[in-house]
C-alpha cells in the first residue's frame, strides 16, 4: 500500500447501554470483583497484566493437572498455558455432567422439513463417547485426522467433539463444498478417517453427499474408513470393508470413554481457509488456548447467563460455528439452537418463527443476512413476537450503519445492543468488538477485547490515527493460530513478516478519535481513485444508506487520468425501478454522503453479487468482469449464476 487510507464515512450516532443492562453484565459484575469502575479502566489494567486476566479465565475450566507457565512468547510463536494437561472436550462435556447441568439442554435442533431434535448435556455426552470409541476401533489415535463432511445436523458438532475426546484432529469441510474441495483439504491433512452422510435436504433439494464422495475417494489415500449417517434414506452403494453406517457402529458402543489428557498445547483442529488467492491455507488451533479465549469471549461479549438460549445462525463448516456453536456455548453449558435452514425457506419468516418459538434470547448472523431481511422488508419480523431477544450479533463483513440501524429497530426493537464483532478463523475468538458495558457506534467494530493491543499502520509501520491503514494486532491472545499446517514458512510471510512479531490481520480499517475502529474492508480490495486510496466498505455504506439500495459491492476500473475509476453494483429494493434517474440520485447521494471523490462512475444495476460460502462478496470477480479479464476459479462461489448477472450489467 502506497499511502495511507482516505477516510470518508461520517457516522455519529452512538448508543449507550441501559443502566440495569449495564449492571447486570457478566463483565460488570467481573469488573465489581476487581473493583475496577469503567470500561477505560478495564481496557488499560488488562492491557497491562493481560497474563493475570487469561490466568483467572483460565482457571474458571478444568484442568487434568495445572499449567506451570501461562505465556510463552517468541514472536510470532506463542504457547498458551505451558505444560497443562487439558481436554476442551472434557471441559464442554464431562465437567457439567458433573456439575449439575446433566439434564439441560445442549442443543434444540431443527430441520429443514421441521423436525425436532433435543439434546441434553448428558446425551451429548453418551453418542459422543460412542463415536470416540467406534474411532478407536477404526483405528484412530491421538494426533490422526479425521475430515468430517456433514451438513447442519447434530452427527457435526458430535463428530467433532468425538475426535477431540481422543485427540484426533478434525477436519470440518462445508458441507456446500464440492467434492474436489474436500479432496484436496483431506489429501493434505492425509485423514484416516470421513465421516459424511448419505445426503441432505436445502430448499427441498437433496444433495447426496456420499455419492459425491465417491467420485474422490480413490484419490486420498489415506483414507481407510468411511462413516455415513443416514440422514434422508437414499440407497448408496456402501464398499466393503471401507464404508460404514454410523447406526450400525454406533450401537452396540459403550457410552462412557475415557477423555484423552491433551497437552494444553496439543492441535484441536485444522480448518481451510480459502482468502482469495493460492492454495487453502490449513489454519491450526490448539486444546487449551482455544478453549479459554472462545469461551471467555462469549461470555463477556454476548453475556451468555444459565437461562440464555443462543443462536449462531452461521454454519458450522466455517469459523464462527466452530467456536460459537460448538466449542465456547458447550464450554459455558448454554442451550444452543440449530437449524439446517437457509434465511428464506419456506418464506423470509423462517428465522423470526424460530426466535419466536424457542424463545431466543441471543441472536447472532451475518451482514450478509441481515441485507437480505432488509430486502424483503420489516413486514416479516413484524410478523412474530421477537420480545425474548436481549442481544444481537453481527460477523463476517463490515455491517454499513444503515444495515445496523435496521436490524437495531426491526429485530431488537431499540431494546438490543448489537455486537458487531471483528474477527478472522485465524484469530480463533472475537478481538475488536463491543463489550456490554461500552458504547456502540453503528458500522463500527467498537475497541479490541480486554488485554489486546491493536494498531492502524501505513506501510512504513507508522501508527495511524483517523486515517485508514493496515489493521494490525501487537499483542498474543489465547485462541491465536499456531501455525498453518504443513506451511510453517507461509505461517509467517503470508501473518508476521511485514510488521515483524506483529499480525498482519489483510483487512484495513481506522480508529476514530474514541478510540473505535471502523474496519474499510480487505486490503486487496482498496480502490485508488485520483491518488485517494479508499476502502470499498465506505462507499458501499453510503450506497446503502439511500433508501432504494439494499447491497452493493463496489471495484476499482482502470483508468488512464484517474488511476481507477468507481464502478458500483447495485442491488435494489423490490419496489424501486433501475434507470438512468435512479443512478444520477445515487451518484449525488455519494457524493452528499461522503464526498465527490467517492461518487462511483458507473453505476450497474443486479439482481445479485456473486458471494462465497459463508456470505462475503468477492469484490475479485467482479473486478475481473469490469476489467474483461477471466474471472478465475469460481469454485468457492455459493451463486456462479451471478456471474452471468454482471455481465448483462455492465
Ligand atoms: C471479515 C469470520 C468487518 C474481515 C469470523 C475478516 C469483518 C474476515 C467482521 C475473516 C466485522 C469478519 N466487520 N469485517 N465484524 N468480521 N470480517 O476467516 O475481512 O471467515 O478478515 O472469519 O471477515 O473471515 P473468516
Amino acid at each position: 500500500m502506497s499511502k495511507d487510507l482516505d477516510v470518508l464515512l461520517k457516522e455519529e450516532r452512538v448508543f449507550k447501554p441501559s443502566k440495569e443492562f449495564l449492571e447486570e453484565s457478566n463483565i460488570a459484575k467481573w469488573m465489581k470483583k476487581h473493583e475496577i469502575e469503567d470500561y477505560e479502566s478495564l481496557l488499560e489494567r488488562t492491557r497491562k497484566d493481560p497474563e493475570w486476566f487469561w490466568d483467572e479465565m483460565a482457571h474458571d475450566l478444568e484442568w487434568f493437572e495445572d499449567y506451570d507457565k501461562i505465556l510463552d512468547w517468541k514472536p510470532p510463536h506463542a504457547r498458551w498455558f505451558l505444560d497443562g494437561k487439558f481436554n476442551i472436550v472434557y471441559n464442554a462435556l464431562d465437567r457439567h455432567i458433573k456439575n449439575g447441568r446433566k439434564n439441560k439442554l445442549a442443543y434444540i435442533w431443527e430441520g429443514e422439513n421441521g423436525e425436532v431434535r433435543k439434546f441434553t448435556y448428558f446425551e451429548l455426552y453418551r453418542e459422543v463417547n460412542r463415536l470416540s470409541n467406534a474411532l478407536k476401533k477404526m483405528g484412530i489415535e491421538k494426533g490422526d485426522r479425521v475430515s468430517i463432511y456433514l451438513p447442519m445436523i447434530p452427527e457435526l458438532p458430535i463428530a467433532m467433539l468425538a475426535c477431540a475426546r481422543i485427540g484426533a484432529v478434525h477436519s470440518v469441510v462445508f458441507s456446500g463444498f464440492s467434492a474436489k474441495a474436500f479432496q484436496d483439504r483431506s489429501y493434505d491433512a492425509q485423514s484416516k478417517v470421513a465421516i459424511t452422510v448419505d445426503g441432505f435436504h436445502r430448499r427441498g433439494k437433496e444433495t447426496k453427499l456420499k455419492e459425491n464422495l465417491d467420485t474422490v475417494l480413490e484419490s486420498i489415500p489415506s483414507i481407510e474408513k468411511v462413516l455415513v449417517v443416514k440422514n434422508t434414506g437414499s440407497d448408496l452403494d456402501l464398499q466393503e470393508g471401507r464404508d460404514f453406517y454410523w447406526d450400525d457402529v454406533l450401537k452396540d458402543e459403550s457410552p462412557e470413554c475415557t477423555c484423552e489428557e491433551m497437552d494444553s498445547e496439543d492441535p484441536l483442529f485444522i480448518l481451510y481457509t480459502s482468502g482469495t488467492t493460492g492454495k487453502p491455507k490449513g489454519v491450526l488451533h490448539t486444546h487449551g488456548g482455544y478453549a479459554v479465549g472462545s469461551s471467555t469471549t462469549l461470555k463477556f461479549v454476548f453475556d451468555i447467563k444459565e437461562e440464555d438460549i443462543w443462536w449462531c445462525a452461521a454454519d458450522i463448516g466455517w469459523i464462527t460455528g466452530h467456536s460459537y456453536i460448538v466449542y465456547a456455548p458447550l464450554l459455558l453449558g448454554t442451550t444452543s439452537m440449530m437449524f439446517e435452514v437457509t434465511p428464506d425457506y419456506p418464506d423470509p419468516g423462517i428465522f423470526w418463527k424460530i426466535i419466536e418459538k424457542y424463545g431466543i434470547s441471543i441472536f447472532y448472523t451475518a451482514p450478509t443476512t441481515i441485507r437480505m431481511f432488509m430486502k424483503f422488508g420489516e413486514l416479516w419480523p413484524q410478523k412474530y413476537d421477537l420480545s425474548t431477544l436481549r442481544i444481537l450479533g453481527s460477523v463476517g463483513e463490515p455491517i454499513n450503519p444503515e444495515a445496523w440501524m435496521w436490524y437495531y429497530q426491526f429485530i431488537g426493537n431499540q431494546e438490543c445492543p448489537v455486537m458487531d464483532t471483528w474477527w478472522q478463523t485465524e484469530t480463533g475468538m472475537h478481538i475488536i468488538t463491543p463489550l456490554p458495558i461500552s458504547n456502540l457506534k453503528p458500522g463500527s467494530a467498537g475497541k479490541p477485547f480486554p488485554t489486546i493491543e491493536a494498531e492502524i499502520k501505513d506501510d512504513a509501520g507508522n501508527v495511524l490515527l483517523e486515517e485508514g491503514g493496515h489493521l494490525t494486532i501487537k499483542t498474543p491472545w489465547p485462541a491465536m493460530f499456531r501455525t498453518l499446517y504443513k506451511e510453517p514458512e507461509r505461517f509467517v510471510d503470508a501473518y508476521w513478516s511485514k510488521y515483524p512479531g506483529i499480525y498482519l490481520s489483510g483487512d484495513v480499517a481506522h480508529v476514530d478519535k474514541e478510540g473505535y475502529y471502523w474496519i474499510q474492508g480487505r486490503e486487496d480490495d482498496v480502490l485508488n481513485v485520483a491518488g485517494h486510496r479508499i476502502g470499498t466498505a465506505e462507499v458501499e455504506s453510503a450506497l446503502v444508506s439511500h433508501n432504494a439500495v439494499v447491497e452493493s459491492a463496489v471495484v476499482g476500473k482502470p483508468d488512464p487520468l484517474k488511476g481507477e475509476e468507481i464502478s458500483a453494483f447495485v442491488i435494489l429494493k423490490q419496489s424501486f425501478t433501475a434507470d438512468d434517474e435512479l443512478k444520477n440520485k445515487l451518484r449525488s447521494h455519494v457524493r452528499s454522503e461522503i464526498g465527490p471523490i467517492a461518487s462511483p462512475s458507473y453505476i450497474n444495476f443486479v439482481d445479485d453479487l456473486p458471494k462465497t460460502r459463508s456470505g462475503k462478496i468477492m469484490r475479485r470477480v467482479i473486478k475481473a468482469k469490469v476489467k474483461g479479464e477471466d474471472v478465475g476459479d469460481t469454485s468457492t462461489l455459493a451463486n456462479p449464476e451471478s456471474v452471468d448477472g454482471l455481465d448483462k450489467a455492465i
